[in-house]
């Protein structure tokens, strides 16, 4: 549970801001523009790619390639003079003293720069642009994706106070009364309310099963984040892919025969197209089987694939719908008001029936007070975010 020093915005917020947008191998740099009426608008945005060697190299060579970035953007757009103020969306668990200062606890989502956890990454990258020759830039507010999926949606709906991401990681973050936060100190002068990174995806307390269990063991940070083990879209692909090696083994599936199925030969995004095959005979599946090598599967093994991929989607569902619940109810316990939860993350965007297995669960945990829930979905709500918490931070 991680305090962040912001609180929503009031929606008169004005003005054009640089963002910055970095939670997985996309970045993104974008320049929003704020009116006061709250509409905030995209004017210009540009996706780079960090290569894999980034991410897991050196922790300069990262902070680099973002200012580098920056720089190119800045100069792409002839905007290198103009803008001072940025707001950065960074994806990772972050302790802060302040909404612009940010340690990094620890790397997730397989990213292993060196030399950052520990590190306040706003220094990080105002050392990196300085390198860069950017000192006129400022990075005014530094924010979770879940916390700049919140401000963004509630820039323009005054009632929603839970931001969520069900993405290649999963998060929640809410809005607390600044006095039951036993993590700001006592004396400091914030007062009022302020929105809690809650970092769900590192809930260890539900039961594993073997299949979370090898999947823990092989990834880059055995026992954290457990339960964005079990929800989100850098694993479902992997724990479904743990779940037919051992059909492969224990029932014979496919005549006990697929030795070249690597990691690499399912993503999440491969089960996602399975669970949307409403052929007759899988074709999707079976194509995706044939390009290994399996030339001779039955239509009835296709449909075990595709069962597959619906326990283990569901199942992540279902504890995302229990961990928003959590949450509402540790705000309203008795649901006697209207929650709002703005949602970001292209598993919930896309992958079959997520978002109504969510609302079902929902239902079936609250009955009719389940109306109190409304899911709404804040599409480039991280990056939208950092223009608003540079915006929030930069009033008087
Ligand atoms: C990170 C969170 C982030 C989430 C969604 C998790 O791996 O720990 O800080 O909000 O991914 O991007």
């Amino acid at each position: 549970m991680l305090p962040s020093f912001v609180d929503c915005p009031a929606g008169n917020e004005k003005g054009s801001f640089i963002a910055l947008d970095l939670g997985g191998t996309n970045f993104r740099v974008l320049l929003v523009s704020l009116d006061d009426t709250g509409l905030a608008k995209i004017e210009k945005s540009r996706k780079f790619v960090i290569p894999i060697s980034v991410t897991t190299g050196e922790g300069e060579a990262l902070f680099n390639f973002i200012a580098a970035s920056i720089r190119d953007f800045l100069f792409d757009q002839a905007l290198a003079s103009h803008y001072k103020s940025l707001g950065f969306t960074f994806s990772f668990p972050v302790t802060q003293s302040s909404v612009n200062s940010g340690r990094l606890l620890t790397w997730t989502k397989g990213f292993t720069a060196t030399g950052v956890v520990g590190c306040d990454v706003v220094q990080l990258l105002t050392e990196a642009l300085h390198r860069y020759h950017l000192d006129n830039i400022h990075i005014t507010a530094l924010v979770n994706d879940t916390v700049g999926t919140l401000l963004a949606k509630s820039y323009e709906i005054a009632n929603c106070d839970v931001g969520v991401i069900f993405g290649t990681g999963t998060n929640g973050c809410y809005r607390e009364r600044v006095s039951s936060i036993s993590a700001v100190p006592t004396s400091s002068a914030i007062d009022g309310h302020m929105i809690v990174n809650t970092e769900w995806g590192n809930f260890n307390c539900l039961p594993m099963n073997k299949f979370d269990r090898v999947l823990d063991e092989m990834s880059k940070n055995p026992g954290k984040q457990q339960m964005e083990k079990m929800i989100s879209g850098m694993y479902l692909g992997q724990l479904v892919r743990q779940v037919i090696i051992d059909q492969i083994h224990d029932t014979g599936l496919f005549s006990g025969e697929f030795s070249i199925f690597t990691a690499a030969d399912l993503q999440t995004h491969d089960i996602s197209n399975f669970q949307s095959d409403t052929s007759a005979d899988l074709v999707i599946i079976k194509a995706w089987l044939d390009n290994l090598g399996i030339t001779h599967s039955s239509v009835k093994e296709r449909a075990d694939i595709r069962q597959i991929c619906q326990y283990v989607s569901e199942r992540a569902a279902k504890i995302s719908a229990a961990a928003i619940s959590a949450v509402v109810l540790r705000m309203d316990p008795q649901l006697e008001c209207h929650h709002t939860i703005a949602v970001d993350g292209t598993l919930y965007a896309k992958y079959p029936d997520f978002k109504q297995t969510i609302i079902k669960t929902l239902q079936a945990l609250h009955g009719v007070a389940s109306r109190r829930f409304s899911l709404t979905q804040s599409t480039d709500g991280s990056g939208v975010g950092a223009a608003i918490a540079a915006a929030v931070a930069s009033q008087p």
